[in-house]
């Protein structure tokens, strides 16, 4: 079930560098992407920065709304994840190619791709466009955030890892060229 984290604790949800898919929609249309250079950057208001790169058609989506989503995927999505990171929705319907479902964010105007582990909705940051042209670098405020309570434990806000996260649910990070490594063992330092 999909249940709200608190946005101070929002970072936790991408803390351990996990592929991220990014989606964003204009004009009646939702894309998706892959990323794997997302990073938390703020905690108060809390942000992250995401490398969209120039020419993506998701590039183009966010520069015109300003809104995206950015999702951890599971391992059990890994051809789509990998797929939508390779062709672009320029040339095909990756919802349908890749049989991915969405549903609608609460705040911004950008679909959460279902089936992922967790979600945040965020806003570009207003007068950064030298950053994105410059680095292709988008810093975002999170402004909603949710977490699967199959992977994150509800009764810590939906922002601490769960022990038992079955195999089919851990996130992956991608290595290059279509290679993964898949979250392991969750360990816990002793005040953790
Ligand atoms: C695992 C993976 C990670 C990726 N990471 C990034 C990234 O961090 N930033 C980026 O701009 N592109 C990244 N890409 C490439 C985009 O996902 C790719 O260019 C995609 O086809 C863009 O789709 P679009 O044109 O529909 O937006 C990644 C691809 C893969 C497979």
């Amino acid at each position: 079930m999909r249940i709200p984290v608190p946005l101070d604790k929002s970072w936790r949800l991408i803390n351990h560098g996990p592929v991220v898919l990014v989606s964003a929609s204009h004009a009646g249309q939702d894309n998706v992407m892959a990323a794997a250079w997302c990073m938390a950057l703020d905690f108060k208001p809390p942000k992250l920065a995401v490398v969209i790169a120039e020419g993506t058609h998701t590039r183009t989506l966010v520069d015109a709304s300003r809104q995206l989503v950015i999702q951890v995927p599971p391992r059990a999505l890994l051809d789509a994840i990998d797929g939508v990171g390779n062709c672009s929705g320029r040339d095909v319907d990756k919802w349908a190619r890749f049989g991915l479902a969405r549903e609608r964010a609460s705040v911004v105007d950008a679909p959460l791709v279902s089936g992922c582990n967790a979600w945040l909705e965020c806003r570009v940051i207003a007068g950064e466009d030298a950053i994105h042209a410059r680095y292709d670098l988008f810093p975002c405020e999170i402004v909603a955030a949710w977490a699967d309570d199959a992977v994150y434990d509800a009764h810590h806000d939906g922002a601490r890892l769960r022990d038992d996260v079955p195999p089919a649910r851990r996130a992956v990070h991608h290595v290059a060229g279509g290679v993964y490594v898949v979250d392991g063992e969750v360990v816990r330092a002793r005040a953790g």
